[in-house]
């Protein structure tokens, strides 16, 4: 069966045609990376009104590559929360739309869930395991029991790590969206020329939970004094690399502190991370070293927003013989 997945959360315009849940027959990602650069952050009023312009383009170019008429589609599928509700809106309208005058089903997708299912696509994982959901709106770690189930264990009290990465490289210039950027200058850099503390979080109910607004204000305020001396006394320079690098460490070191607390605690040893952040170098070298668990990464271009993971996910409702009721909206915040 062809599921068409329609993506449009944040400032990706995304379709694809993916068959069966596995296989990928197209994907086009439109990004707006371009547009929003010069604002340092998603402007929502641009976004949605670049999707309203590129929606009807985009599912058409993953069509044609996919090599599919309309009529061979047997389901659309659509992300209708979490994300920025106006940009929601279009993918959801134009999904809505599509499939109804085509009389298929349409399927409501969870973004997060979605995320989870992006490994899938390539790779089989028997339930339960732990998702770790890690992106520029949320910093999740969770007990997965199946692909419509999961368990919140742990999440950010204040900012999420991918907004944390964007917030420091904006704030030293190194580019937009951070995260790639400081990825990069952090393979040069030395990861111990700046020590920032962890927080102090992690007991009763927090004991899953990440913050980054300590470590932001240390990175973007406290750099100044770490100059003087680093660890011996010796005067630090202060390179884009090892800002980079010890930040990045110190970032990751924060959600492999309570992913690893999670895997002790439940016993589940496989693991299954998504979001942008899952494309971080560092976080999947230090996730590879442990030899004692599984952990499986989407690949790089399936990290992002994209049509393809919410065409798989969108399958496994339609085989279980779901659909959702045209009445389905878009929501800002995650709904049960
Ligand atoms: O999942 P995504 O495309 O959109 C959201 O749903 O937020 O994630 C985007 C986030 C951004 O914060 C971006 O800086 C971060 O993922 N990101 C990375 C890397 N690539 C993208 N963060 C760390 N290392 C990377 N290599
Ligand atoms: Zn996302």
């Amino acid at each position: 069966m062809k599921v068409l997945g329609i993506e449009s959360s944040c400032d990706e315009c995304a379709a694809a045609v993916v068959e069966d849940g596995k296989i990928i027959r197209s994907n086009v990602v439109a990004t707006q990376i371009p547009f929003h650069e010069v604002y340092n952050g998603v402007v929502p009023e641009i976004a949605s009104r670049m999707h309203t312009e590129w929606i009807s383009g985009v599912v058409k170019t993953a069509l044609s590559d996919a090599g599919c008429k309309p009529g061979d589609i047997d389901a659309v599928a659509a992300t209708t929360q979490p994300g920025l509700l106006g940009s929601l809106l279009v993918g959801l309208s134009f999904a809505k739309a599509f499939a109804y005058s085509l009389d298929k089903p349409f399927i409501a997708i969870d973004h997060m869930l979605a995320h989870l299912y992006a490994p899938m696509l390539s790779e089989n994982v028997d339930y339960p395991f732990l998702g770790l959901l890690v992106s520029g709106g949320h910093s999740i770690i969770c007990r997965v029991d199946d692909f419509d189930a999961i368990t919140v264990l742990g999440t950010t009290i204040d900012d999420a790590v991918g907004e944390a990465f964007d917030k420091v490289s904006k704030f030293y210039g190194f580019g937009y969206p951070g995260g790639v950027h400081i990825d990069r200058l952090a393979k040069n850099g030395d990861s111990n020329a700046f020590k920032f503390p962890l927080p102090n979080l992690y007991k009763g109910e927090h004991r899953y939970d990440v913050s980054y607004s300590g470590l932001k204000t240390a990175v973007i305020n406290q750099i100044e004094q770490f100059r003087q001396t680093d660890a011996q006394g010796n005067p630090v320079a202060l390179s884009p690399e090892n800002i980079a690098a010890s930040f990045q460490k110190t970032a990751i070191d924060i959600l492999l502190r309570s992913l690893f607390r999670a895997i002790e605690d439940t016993g589940l040893t496989t693991i299954v991370a998504g979001g942008g952040v899952a494309a971080n170098s560092y976080l999947r070298q230090c996730l590879a070293e442990r030899k004692d668990i599984r952990c499986l990464f989407p690949p790089l271009n399936l990290c992002g927003d994209n049509g393809a993971m919410v065409a798989g996910l969108g399958y496994k409702y339609l085989a279980r013989g779901d659909r959702s009721p045209w009445t389905v909206t878009a929501s800002a915040r995650v709904k049960a």
